[in-house]
C-alpha cells in the first residue's frame, strides 16, 4: 500500500486514496440501503480503485447493475445461472478480487454467509473470496436484534469477517432505532484498512492536532493558522496501518465518520488539551498540534465594545503540554518543532528541553511553510542521535514516512 496523495483538507475522504489501484468487489444484497451502495462504488472508483459489483436478485429489485457499471466502468453482475460461463465465473471473480465488501448485507444474506450457503452468483463468490471479507448489516432493528442474527453476526465474526456495525436512526419501515446502513465513510475507511499494512497493529497511539483558541471575550479568541491536517493524516495513517489511535484536536477539523479503535476528542483551549492528554493511555504520543502559546490574562465576559477604555490585550504564558505532561519511560514522546530558520538546531534544543524520543521540524514560512499548506517537509532529529529528512511531499505521504520512522522506536 502506498501513501495517498490527494490534498484536500479536512476532507476523511481524502486517505481513500491509498485504494488506487486496488480490486474491491462491492456485494450488494436486497434491502432499501441498496442505493447507497452506489455512492460506495463511486466513492472507492474517485478514489482510483476498480469496482465490480455483484447484485443479488433482489438487490436488482432496487438498483440495476447499469447503475453500477456506469459509476464505475467495469461490469457488474446479477444472475449467476444466465450467464453460461458461470461454472468458473464466481471463482474468477473471486480470484479478482483483493477485498469483498457486502453493504448493504440483509438478514437473510449474513444467515447463508454464515452457514456456508452458496445458490447464487453472490453467495458463491462469499464463500471462494481468499482477501479480507466485510460485511454492513442494514435492516429493521428486530430483526438485527433478533437471536438469529446475532449469532450469526458472531458466527461470521468468527470466521474472520469485519462486521461494520450499523447506525441508529429512522429506518425505511418507518420505525426509529438501530439497523441503518453505517456511513459511507467507515465502510470506505475500514474497507482501506482492511489492505493496510498491519505493521501498528495492537499499538496504542495518541495524536494531537491543530490549532487551540484562547478566549478573550465571547465571541474572540487568539489562535494561529494551524489546520490540523498533519495531526489528521498522522492519525488517520496510523489507525489504517492497524494501531488503536486517539486524536486530540482543536478547532478546525471536522469530526471524523465513527471508526473502531479510533476516538475523536475535541477541545478548544491549550489548557482543555493538556486535560485531554493527560487522561489518555498510550504507547506513543504524536505532538503535531500548534497549541497557543499565550492567552488573553482575563477572559471578559459578553462583547468588549469599540469604545471600551480596554483595548490593550495583556497576555498570560500557556503551560507548554510536552514539558507539563509526566515523563514515562515506557512511551515514545515524539513533537514537531515549527520554525523560521535554522530548524535542526532548534529541533535538537526542543528534544533536549522536552525530553522527547524523536523531533520534526518543518518550516513556518517561505515557500516551504507548513501551516495551511498541502504539503510539508520534515526534519528529523532522533533522541539516539540520527538525524533524517522527509522531503517535500502531499501531508499524507509525510504522516506516512514519519510513522516508518516512529517505528523504529518501538522496543521489538
Ligand atoms: N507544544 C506544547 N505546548 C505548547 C506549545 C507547543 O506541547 N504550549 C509542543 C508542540 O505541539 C510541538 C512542540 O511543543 O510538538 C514544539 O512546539 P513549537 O511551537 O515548535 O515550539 P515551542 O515549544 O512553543 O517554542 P517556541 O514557540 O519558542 O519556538
Amino acid at each position: 500500500m502506498s501513501a495517498p496523495s490527494n490534498p484536500d483538507s479536512n476532507n476523511w475522504r481524502e486517505p481513500l486514496d491509498c485504494l488506487c489501484g486496488r480490486r474491491l468487489t462491492l456485494v450488494v444484497t436486497g434491502g432499501v440501503a441498496a442505493y447507497k451502495a452506489a455512492e460506495l462504488a463511486r466513492m472507492w472508483t474517485r478514489a482510483g480503485a476498480e469496482v465490480r459489483a455483484v447484485l443479488t436478485e433482489n438487490a436488482a429489485r432496487f438498483i440495476t447493475p447499469l447503475t453500477f457499471e456506469s459509476l464505475t466502468g467495469q461490469p457488474a453482475f446479477l444472475d449467476a445461472w444466465s450467464r453460461p460461463q458461470f461454472e468458473i465465473e464466481h471463482i474468477a471473480l473471486a480470484d479478482w478480487a483483493e477485498a469483498a465488501v457486502v453493504a448493504p448485507a440483509t438478514a437473510n444474506f449474513l444467515a447463508k454467509m454464515a452457514h456456508g450457503l452458496a445458490d447464487d452468483l453472490a453467495s458463491t463468490f462469499m464463500l471462494a473470496v481468499r482477501g479480507p471479507k466485510l460485511a454492513a448489516p442494514a435492516m429493521n432493528s428486530r430483526m438485527l436484534s433478533a437471536p438469529a442474527t446475532q449469532s450469526n453476526l458472531t458466527t461470521l465474526a468468527g470466521h474472520g469477517v469485519t462486521i461494520i456495525n450499523p447506525g441508529s436512526g429512522r429506518l425505511a419501515c418507518g420505525q426509529s432505532g438501530e439497523g441503518r446502513l453505517a456511513d459511507l465513510e467507515t465502510i470506505a475507511l475500514l474497507t482501506a484498512r482492511s489492505l493496510g499494512p498491519q505493521d501498528l497493529a495492537g499499538r496504542c497511539l495518541a495524536v494531537s492536532a491543530g490549532p487551540t483558541r484562547e478566549p478573550w471575550d465571547d465571541i474572540r479568541f487568539l489562535s494561529n493558522r494551524s489546520t490540523g491536517r498533519m495531526g489528521r493524516d498522522l492519525a488517520l495513517a496510523a489507525w489504517l496501518r492497524g494501531a488503536t489511535v486517539q486524536l486530540v484536536a482543536g478547532p478546525g477539523l471536522a469530526p471524523p465518520p465513527t471508526l473502531p479503535d479510533f476516538e475523536f476528542r475535541p477541545v478548544e483551549t491549550t489548557a482543555g488539551m493538556l486535560e485531554a492528554l493527560s487522561a489518555l493511555d498510550f504507547e506513543a504520543l504524536i505532538m503535531a498540534a500548534a497549541p497557543a502559546d499565550f492567552r488573553p490574562a482575563g477572559r471578559v465576559a459578553g462583547k468588549i465594545k469599540k469604545d471600551s477604555p480596554a483595548l490593550t490585550l495583556p497576555l498570560a504564558l500557556n503551560p507548554d503540554i510536552l514539558l507539563s505532561l509526566p515523563r514515562d519511560r515506557q512511551r515514545l514522546y515524539i513533537g514537531f518543532a515549527a520554525d523560521d530558520h535554522d530548524l535542526v538546531n532548534q529541533a535538537q534544543a526542543k528534544l533536549k528541553l522536552k525530553k522527547l524520543d524523536l523531533v520534526a521540524a518543518n518550516p513556518t514560512g517561505g515557500p516551504e511553510g507548513a501551516f495551511g499548506a498541502d504539503e510539508n517537509h520534515l526534519r528529523l532529529v532522533f533522541r539516539d542521535g540520527r538525524r533524517s529528512e522527509i522531503t517535500r511531499r502531499p501531508k499524507f505521504a509525510v504522516a506516512w514516512a514519519l510513522l516508518d520512522a516512529v517505528k523504529t522506536l518501538f522496543p521489538a
